[in-house]
């Protein structure tokens, strides 16, 4: 508390007495890469104005940032910075590729001190891939720190070489759960000293899949710790988390646009799988669809669909995650332009469908989830428009079915013989072009 207080206190000195910063100097050394000219979203550049500098960091690190292009803080590095310098747990709602990485990893390797020889920060991912991400940036940024010793550790790797490594100094750990839970088991991994706990992508790693492990990892850090939880989605699991005794008064961060299901009204029809095309071909002639995305749940069920609904006459296109993502995203681009009426897919949105051409959402297969089923159907507040969300439903997804509407506190009614087109349909007298037009010849 008291070194919060004192450092917002040195945060406004700086600002106030530009002239008690450092010469300049070291800046005309540094490998600057080229200038970054593409378009940026506003959740990177809506900033308070804030400089790296104004935090006081390490020149050396300050110069790691820079050298990676960095040149001022994101929105969530603003948030995040300072408050993570403090000590203070930190709870954030923030999607990737909002320099994420760099609002964890910037305080992380300022304050690991490098005169012990003991782990000091651990960084919990859920997959492979983003642990070497990750591990890429801190060894990026820490290289003028002179002797951070970064090491990532991920199941699929020999577990002796990891051993070996230990045996060495290592400062920071990246990892996925299972495998640093084993080491610390093995009296390898030696946490008791971590002062920060950084979770990443925190809605998967207290999936079910990884709770009970980093519950685990937590009991054998020490006292003290700092949890920093950074997550997308807040899902009934990273609630609980909340609430449990793991985090101590955190600093709550959210500069992400809640997904509401407002304004959109939610059906159900029971079918048997056989029924489903078939129910999809009438709600294809009673619906007034602008644009509609239909979602099913494995990428084979994805082309057969969408070539039976070729068949029945309708446009439409279709994308799943084993297609290339620039073709995938070529695809999206062409159906968000008005090219094709439906699109048939997996669930490939991390956010919720910002098309305001799309007024019916069908689940062709209703989805296990509710973090899911929020994905495919909610729609940003902003947006706030009307909508329709349909559900096909086996006698196998009744009892999700119940469970979601439960979960998301939402009622989702049995679908009526006729329904009014004032619940989705954005302008009466503007009718969007009937379905039929769109019929191949
Ligand atoms: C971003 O995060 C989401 C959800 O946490 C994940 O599914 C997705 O793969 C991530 N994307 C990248 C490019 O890392
Ligand atoms: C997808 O849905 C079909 C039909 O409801 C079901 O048979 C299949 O097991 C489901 N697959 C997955 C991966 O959930
Ligand atoms: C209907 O879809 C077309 C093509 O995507 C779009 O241009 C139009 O604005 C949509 N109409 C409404 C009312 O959303
Ligand atoms: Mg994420």
């Amino acid at each position: 508390m008291t070194f919060s207080v004192a450092f917002n206190w040195l945060i406004a000195l700086f600002s106030l007495v530009p002239f008690i910063r450092f010469g300049d100097d070291w800046k005309k050394s540094l490998q600057l890469p080229p200038k970054d000219t593409r378009v940026r979203t506003s959740d990177v550049t809506s900033t308070k104005g804030n400089e790296f500098e104004d935090y006081c960091l390490k020149r050396e690190l300050l110069m790691g940032i820079f050298e990676m292009g960095w040149e001022k803080p994101s929105p969530i590095q603003e948030e995040s910075i300072p408050i993570a310098l403090s000590g203070r747990d930190i709870l954030a709602r923030a999607k990737n590729g909002t320099g994420k990485s760099g609002a964890y990893l910037i305080p992380m390797l300022e304050r690991i001190d490098l005169k012990k020889d003991y782990i000091q920060a651990v960084v919990m991912v859920p997959t492979r891939e983003l642990a070497l991400q990750v591990s890429q940036i801190s060894i990026q940024i820490s290289k003028h720190l002179g002797g951070v010793k970064v090491m990532a550790t991920t199941g699929g790797t020999n577990l002796r070489d990891d051993i070996m490594r230990l045996d060495e100094t290592v400062h920071v750990v990246i990892a996925t759960p299972g495998r640093i839970l084993d080491l610390i088991k093995k009296g390898v991994a030696k946490v008791d000293r971590v002062q920060m706990m950084v979770m990443d992508e925190a809605d998967k790693l207290l999936s079910q899949d990884f709770v009970v492990l980093i519950e685990d990892i937590i009991s054998f850090l020490g006292k003290g710790r700092q949890i920093l939880l950074y997550s997308a989605t807040f899902p009934i699991s990273v609630q609980k988390f909340m609430v449990s005794s793991h985090l101590h008064k955190p600093y709550e961060i959210n500069l992400m646009e809640e997904l509401t299901l407002k304004g959109i009204t939610q059906y159900y029809a029971y079918v048997t799988e056989r029924q489903k095309v078939h129910c999809l071909n009438t709600l294809f002639s009673r619906l007034q669809i602008n644009q509609s995305i239909i979602f099913c749940n494995s990428t084979q069920r994805v082309e057969l669909l969408a070539k039976k609904i070729t068949q029945l006459g309708y446009s439409c296109f279709y994308i799943h995650a084993k297609m290339m993502q620039e073709y995938r995203n070529r695809v999206f681009h062409d159906f968000r332009n008005g090219l094709c009426r439906n699109l048939v897919c997996t669930d490939l949105f991390t956010r919720g469908i910002d098309i305001q051409a799309v007024n019916v959402v069908i689940n062709f297969d209703f989805p296990k989830n509710a973090e899911t089923y929020l994905h495919r159907i909610g729609r940003s507040g902003r947006f706030g428009h009307l909508g329709l969300a349909i559900n096909l439903i086996t006698s196998e997804d009744r009892f999700n079915l119940k469970s979601i509407e439960d979960q998301l506190v939402t009622d989702i009614k049995p679908i009526p013989g006729s329904i009014d087109k004032s619940l989705y349909v954005a302008l009466p007298g503007d009718r969007p072009v009937h379905q039929e037009t769109w019929r191949r010849p």
